[in-house]
């Protein structure tokens, strides 16, 4: 089991143009308004979180001497910071539609300035590191099953593929920047579980939200349908829960769960070539 990095493993943004729908089709998850809401409340977390992660990781750029890891969090800053500018616009396309983004927005902008304000950096960047577990193994989700943007907007779709591409290969980055400056695995496992409570808290908020505007919120098939589309049988999230697990255990490391396969697979899709074409 690998408990490092791969070696050549290459982080570098993507400068790409998503041309986002506008007006944003309400519910570009082929029609349906859960599926579309989970991601659209995720997403609306992301601008303020990524840059909180870059906050986080910059604190101890300089205590980093190993070229490659120094490498590695340039790529993962220009990655992180990429992604936060078309997230924005993700939501200003959803403000558009009449959603109340700026209260979601502002909600997660106090508890990041708490945590910043109030934790050690030590603390901030374990927090990093667990929800940058949180999102590679929605990323991996998403990549291992084409289930989970199938019927999506093709613009949509592409969006998050590049997202969870970019999130793959630089997992691993506030990881070992963390590993390097503090290391405690106790302070690691109280950020994940307070991560993943907030994450958890605040997606579905955003999401009742959103289905509440859309007058859909007392829907019992749609609630129905979309709790079996995620945590049924074949649901979407069924399978990261092994891989949420593994957090917890002595020794783990991120490329524990080796997925270069996907990057060698959805790479191609964004290289210079294809994104001009598409
Ligand atoms: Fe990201
Ligand atoms: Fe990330």
């Amino acid at each position: 089991m690998a408990s490092t990095t791969p070696a050549g493993l290459q982080i570098r943004p993507r400068h790409l143009d998503f041309n986002l729908p506008k007006p944003l089709p309400r519910h570009w998850h082929g029609g349906d308004a859960f599926k579309t809401h989970l991601f659209d409340s995720m997403s609306v977390l992301f601008p303020d979180g990524e840059r909180f992660f870059i906050d986080s990781v910059r604190q101890f750029r300089d205590q980093i001497s190993d070229p490659v890891l120094k490498e590695q969090i340039r790529g993962f800053i220009g990655q992180e910071g990429h992604h936060s500018r078309e997230h924005l616009e993700y939501s200003n396309r959803l403000r558009d539609l009449g959603y109340d983004i700026t209260t979601i927005e502002r909600r997660a902008q106090a508890r990041i300035r708490f945590t910043q304000k109030k934790f050690s950096p030590q603390r901030q960047l374990a927090a990093t590191a667990a929800l940058e577990h949180i999102t590679a193994i929605l990323a991996d989700g998403l990549l291992q099953n084409p289930e989970a943007l199938a019927g999506a907007h093709p613009a949509m779709a592409r969006l998050w593929r590049w997202h969870a591409l970019e999130e793959t290969e630089h997992k691993a980055v506030a990881f070992d920047v963390y590993n390097q400056v503090c290391g405690s695995r106790k302070l690691l496992r109280r950020a994940m579980l307070m991560g993943t409570l907030f994450f958890f808290l605040d997606s579905t908020r955003g999401m009742l939200h959103m289905l509440k505007r859309d007058g859909l919120l007392w829907n019992w098939r749609l609630w129905r349908d979309g709790l079996q589309w995620t945590w049924g049988k074949q649901g979407i999230f069924r399978p990261l829960i092994g891989a949420y697990l593994d957090f917890f255990k002595a020794g783990f490391h991120p490329w524990q769960h080796n997925n270069l396969d996907l990057l060698a697979k959805f790479s191609s899709e964004f290289e210079p070539a294809a994104s001009t074409a598409a």
